[in-house]
């Protein structure tokens, strides 16, 4: 197997702990990740929050859409197994820019606040933007981080339509292109690495890791990372 494929937690180390916690990320950390993958959404006071679903229900001890609460109000939400919300500061400041940080943005209208803390943490924080990626399914927000500030890198996430997702990422020169796993072979991954770095999730059982690291992918995200 090829070492250099990097070895990226979802949401954290999801197989292992509360998703999206800094408990999560902390074990994906320990687990000895090149990467974490984090979803993020923004409140109703405007920080953006770590939280995968657009409501709290599944997850939590609260109930409605994130959106609609305020980060003092998604503060007192207990997280499956005690844990918090963390905001994407606290991430950025407890990953320190010790692996690669991959920041999917969920929810609506997060681009502007994501493209604005990025750079901080770059500027005066001591992160690198080479351990940023900035991925969506959401065009425009990709779209609209491009326009602020073109030396985050971005990654554009597909399920559905590879063509159509390389000819976007074309447009605003991502640097990778994440599709499921289910929808690769060597041939497409091939053709995908002449534009662009390969990050396919969620692969977890032993079988297709195997065959999707056959492929030569760059980076494989899972629930499980110790198993890549
Ligand atoms: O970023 C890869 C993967 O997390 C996208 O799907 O639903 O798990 O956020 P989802
Ligand atoms: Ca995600």
């Amino acid at each position: 197997m090829d070492n250099s494929i990097l070895k990226i937690g979802h949401r954290g180390a999801k197989g292992h702990l509360a998703e999206n916690t800094l408990e999560s990320i902390k074990k994906a950390l320990q687990l000895g990740v090149d990467g974490i993958e984090i979803d993020v959404h923004r409140c109703a006071s405007g920080q953006l929050v770590v939280f995968h679903d657009f409501t709290l229900d599944r997850m939590t001890n609260g109930t409605g859409e994130v959106s609609k609460h305020t980060l003092n109000q998604l503060k007192q939400v207990e997280v499956k197994g005690h844990c918090q919300i963390p905001t994407l500061s606290e991430v950025l400041t407890f990953v320190n820019n010790k692996c690669l940080l991959n920041i999917e943005l969920k929810g609506h209208d997060t681009a502007e606040e994501a493209s604005r803390l990025i750079a901080f943490f770059v500027e005066k924080k001591g992160w690198d933007y080479k351990n940023i990626i900035v991925s969506s399914f959401q065009k425009e927000l990709l779209q609209t981080v491009f326009k602020i500030n073109k030396n985050i890198p971005l990654g554009v996430l597909t399920d559905s339509n590879l063509d159509n997702a390389v000819a976007f990422a074309k447009t605003i020169k991502a640097v990778s292109i994440h599709p499921d796993y289910t929808m690769l072979t060597h041939e497409v991954v091939e053709n995908l690495k002449k534009d662009f770095k390969v990050f396919t999730y969620t692969v977890n059982n032993l079988k297709p890791i195997k065959r999707i690291k056959s492929y030569g992918v760059d980076g494989v995200i899972s629930d499980f990372p110790n198993r890549l």
